[in-house]
């Protein structure tokens, strides 16, 4: 199985980055092929509306985004991993979600029907009630692309770095060997 994993966190030593691990250890351990993409490394505009990727699938944008959805169409299983950024995912994902739409056609079609998704999100907060927003966003995301969610984790309790307790990497674990 084939999976990217599409890393939304500035932070390659805080918090996001231990589910992410865990994710990507636990698929590989299982002989998975795993790319993690840290989108903070990489060259992504911002998305200029003009639609021309319902069209043809391509943007008229030359940057990292070419690579990284050749990367999304190879793969079965595409890991969204972020941090709580104001109830939402961080810019770093959401600017990538926005070229997306070049997965989309002129009639809505999805380029990528079938494939799976996981989310990892972690966040400050105590309550996962603040989650609401970006689980909504997730899922109208993943229905529109019909692509099916197989899994989520949230790890509240994240003030500090790299401090994602046990159980939410455990879950991540169990959830990585749940789709592998
Ligand atoms: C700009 C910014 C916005 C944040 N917004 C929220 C928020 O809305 N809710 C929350 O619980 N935590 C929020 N946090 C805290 C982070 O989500 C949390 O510490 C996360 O684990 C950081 O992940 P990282 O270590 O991978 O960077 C925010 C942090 C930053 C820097």
């Amino acid at each position: 199985m084939k999976t990217v994993i599409l890393f939304g966190s500035p932070r390659k030593d805080g918090n996001t980055i231990q589910l992410a691990n865990a994710v990507s250890d636990t698929l590989k351990t299982r002989g998975g092929n795993v790319r993690m993409l840290y989108l903070n490394d990489l060259n992504i505009r911002p998305c200029q509306g003009c639609l021309r990727c319902l069209k043809n699938g391509s943007c008229k944008i030359n940057d990292d985004m070419k690579d990284i959805r050749k990367y999304i169409l190879e793969s079965d299983l595409i890991v969204y991993a972020t941090p709580l950024y104001w109830y939402g995912p961080s810019g770093q994902l959401k600017v990538a979600m926005d070229r997306s739409l070049a997965f989309m056609d002129e009639k809505f079609n999805s380029r990528v029907e079938g494939k799976k998704a996981v989310t990892l999100v972690t966040l400050a907060d105590e309550t996962l009630d603040s989650c609401e927003p970006i689980l909504g966003m997730f899922r109208k995301t993943f229905d529109l692309l019909k692509i099916s969610w197989v899994g989520n984790v949230e790890a509240p309790g994240c003030v500090g770095k790299g401090i994602v307790k046990d159980e939410y990497r455990e879950k991540a674990v169990k959830l990585a060997e749940s789709v592998s």
